[in-house]
């Protein structure tokens, strides 16, 4: 017995000590994976992210791109790749022209990305092929090796030429100079320089917006509790002189909490949210409150048979009063509009006022039993949402004699 016990915790200790042989190697083949992956992680895991973002994008042969790609680093001092290095691979994937959709950017990434995330409006450097396959990520080579690394690397502070500083450079660039039309630039508020002449935008971006090509430079101002600066900033005084004479300067104030309302509110965003809005230097601060007044009259509502009072409260809160001699435009988009000028001798520019100018060309419902706005599946019939309010807002201008409510009126056969 007691030897057979013996044999027993012999046999134990012998199986103790397989289980711990086991599990030491199983530790060991862990570390090993782990390590492994770790490793290969620098290159191949930059790889894979490279290319799986660039397979979202049609028309690109992406291992190619990848091989141009690493053809600007691998091999080199990191501190020492220009800007040129990457004009391959800029013509490998070059950036298309982005006429009135541009938006451009300085500190305010996470809110700018946020909105054009949500939205198709407006396109950042993020939003082409290169800028997306490589946002957020790091890599460099070095000299006498063909790999691929993504810790060690210098920074932008190490060295101005470092291989992800001069990618950004390089790409912005190009962003920059596929810029025309109506362009954008999302700007911080909350700091003492909203336009810092050592920013890309301000040392490569604005350096390159060319008329005619470009024709206005919109600045979005964006505004918190913090918000040390306004408009009237000096570092956006140097911002407009330094643009091309015939590039047209505005700027815009506009509270954060507005734009993260129109992040959550996508589907109005670009037609009716701040772009249009704001459009209007003095309501910019009141688009969430007509925004809100606007939807009380037809959320939750049948489009059709919709009564022209319903939308009382939004055209009392919205007067017409505004500046006389605006120039005058019509849209081909509301026939109604045209029907209602030619019976008149006096021309009003409607969409001149706020709300026609908001709601001009677009097309919306509620629904019975819902809490959403509508834009496409809208029921068509006489009597809707947008008829009434094209016949209220007429109304309003027909008051006639009422000049508190008639901002202006142009006498054409004078
Ligand atoms: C503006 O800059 C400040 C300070 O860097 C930052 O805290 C804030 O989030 C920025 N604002 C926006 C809108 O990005
Ligand atoms: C460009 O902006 C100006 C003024 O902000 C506006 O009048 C014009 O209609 C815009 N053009 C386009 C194509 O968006
Ligand atoms: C803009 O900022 C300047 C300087 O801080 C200040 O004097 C001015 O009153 C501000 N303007 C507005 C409209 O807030
Ligand atoms: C509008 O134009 C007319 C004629 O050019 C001028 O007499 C009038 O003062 C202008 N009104 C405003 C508000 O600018
Ligand atoms: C003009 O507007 C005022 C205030 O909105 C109103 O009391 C008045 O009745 C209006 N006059 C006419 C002629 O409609």
């Amino acid at each position: 017995m007691e030897q057979g016990g013996t044999r027993g915790s012999g046999k134990r200790r012998r199986k103790r000590l397989l289980l711990c042989v086991s599990v030491v190697v199983v530790i060991i083949a862990i570390c090993a994976v782990v390590l492994g992956v770790t490793l290969a992680q620098g290159s191949d895991g930059l790889k894979n992210t490279f290319l799986e973002r660039c397979q979202k994008f049609k028309g690109y042969n992406c291992e190619e791109v990848w091989d141009v790609f690493q053809k600007a680093y691998v091999n080199q001092d990191p501190c020492k790749v220009p800007t040129e290095a990457y004009d391959p691979l800029v013509a490998s994937a070059p950036i298309e022209p982005s006429c009135n959709r541009a938006m451009f950017w300085s500190k305010t990434k996470d809110v700018v990305h946020d909105f054009t995330g949500k939205t198709d409006c407006f396109v950042t450097v993020e939003d082409s092929l290169l800028g997306s396959v490589l946002d957020g990520l790091t890599w460099c080579g070095k000299e006498g090796s063909s790999e691929t690394l993504t810790t060690g690397c210098p920074d932008w502070n190490t060295c101005p030429d470092n291989p992800v500083g001069s990618f950004w450079k390089r790409i912005s660039a190009a962003f920059a100079d596929a810029a025309c039309g109506n362009v954008t630039a999302m700007l911080n508020g909350s700091i003492t320089e909203p336009f810092n002449s050592r920013s890309i935008f301000a040392s490569i971006e604005v350096t390159r917006f060319k008329s005619p090509r470009m024709k206005n430079l919109n600045v979005v101002l964006v505004m918190d509790e913090k918000a040390g600066t306004n408009c009237t900033d000096e570092s956006l005084n140097n911002l407009q002189k330094q643009l091309d004479e015939g590039i047209k300067y505005n700027c815009k104030e506009v509270p954060q909490s507005q734009i993260e309302e129109c992040s959550s509110r996508p589907e109005k965003t670009c037609g009716s949210c701040w772009t249009k809005c704001l459009a209007f230097p003095q309501t910019s601060q009141r688009c969430e409150q007509i925004l809100g007044r606007f939807e009380e009259a037809y959320v939750g509502q049948n489009s059709c048979d919709f009564p022209e009072k319903r939308y009382d409260q939004l055209f009392i809160e919205n007067q017409f009063t505004h500046s006389c001699n605006k120039t005058m435009f019509w849209s081909d988009t509301n026939d109604l509009v045209h029907k209602f000028t030619e019976r008149r001798d006096h021309f009003i520019t409607l969409e001149d006022t706020l709300l026609g100018f908001i709601m001009d060309g677009l097309t919306w419902c509620g629904k019975k039993g819902s809490k959403e706005t509508f834009i496409y599946q809208c029921e068509k019939c006489p009597v809707n949402t947008v008829s009434s309010f094209w016949i209220k807002a007429s109304a309003e201008v027909r008051v006639g004699g009422n000049f508190t409510r008639l901002y202006c009126t142009i006498n054409l056969s004078s």
